[in-house]
């Protein structure tokens, strides 16, 4: 059987890495696309996979790589949108940067790679698309509201391209993990100005999952069977759709739960 070539952004790290070696292990060609080059280079090698150094934010590379890609393997069957940032903090303590960058990664760069995969696939009549996107794209989130705002469109791209594509062979899915144990957590508003916010991620995932995180390799698993099964949306871990339940039939108690995490953030901050 021929082998299925699948090309992960953001693959160098956390939940991409995992995804890549889940798909190694299958036998997959793997292309690891990543915007620290040598980090992509050193997680291939590991792998067993082919690395390519992308800035998913630069569309016209994105199409060049997948360009490449299915022109030297003669195809592609499934691109893992998966490159994202998490930019955290109150609306005021978010400049143009905060708002660009998460705009351009973690929107744009799922755009980029939706614009180049199209055709390639709609061609072959066949392939996946996979967008992870977050359990940001169906909660209410605040401190992190770029993040929240990019998620969320995420869903919402995923699900309409999934009903567009369908006709001509082509799945989309969109995945929305909960917190997950990757150096993201401890990195938000990389490259820009620090506040608070990562303290705060780590007390939201301890109430919102209290038993602990789940490393991004059962994630990687998990996704890998919800794809099998062409599942448009892929929650993770399980539970977390009792959040989801939780927010539709409950929502006062929701409220309640996130107004006292703003209240604990606002009153820190201001703390001498
Ligand atoms: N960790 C979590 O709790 C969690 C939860 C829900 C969703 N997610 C999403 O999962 C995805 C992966 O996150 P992760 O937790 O593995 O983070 P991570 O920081 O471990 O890995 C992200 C990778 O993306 C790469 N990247 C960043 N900007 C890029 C760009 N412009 N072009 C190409 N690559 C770029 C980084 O170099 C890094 O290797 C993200 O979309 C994130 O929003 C993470």
């Amino acid at each position: 059987m021929r082998r299925q070539v699948a090309l992960v952004t953001g693959g160098a790290s956390g939940i991409g890495r995992a995804l890549a070696a889940a798909l190694s292990a299958r036998g997959h060609d793997v292309v690891v696309a990543d915007v620290d080059g040598p980090a992509a280079k050193a997680a291939a090698d590991t792998l067993g996979a082919q690395a390519v150094e992308l800035d998913v934010t630069d569309r016209a590379a994105f199409a060049d790589v997948v360009r490449s890609v299915s022109g030297e393997h003669g195809s592609l069957d499934l691109l893992f949108n998966n490159a994202g940032i998490g930019v955290g903090g109150l609306v005021d303590e978010l400049g143009d940067e905060h708002w660009d960058r998460c705009l351009a990664v973690n929107l744009h760069g799922v755009v980029h790679g939706v614009q180049a995969a199209v055709p390639v696939m709609t061609a072959q009549g066949s392939g996946h698309i996979v967008n992870t996107a977050s359990m940001a794209g169906l909660m209410t989130v605040p401190m992190m509201l770029p993040y929240t705002t990019t998620k969320h469109a995420v869903v919402a791209l995923s699900r309409a391209l999934r009903a567009e594509l369908k006709p001509v062979g082509v799945r989309v899915t969109a995945v929305c993990p909960g917190f997950i144990a990757t150096p993201l957590l401890d990195n938000l508003n990389p490259g820009m100005a620090a506040n608070d916010a990562t303290r705060s991620v780590r007390q939201s995932a301890a109430l919102l999952q209290p038993r602990g995180l789940p490393g991004p390799d059962e994630l990687a698993e998990a996704v890998l069977r919800g794809l099998a099964k062409d599942k448009a949306l892929i929650v993770f871990p399980r539970a977390q759709w009792g959040v989801v339940a939780a927010q539709r039939w409950a929502p006062a108690l929701v409220d309640r739960m996130i107004d006292q995490q703003v209240r604990a953030y606002r009153a820190r901050r201001t703390a001498p």
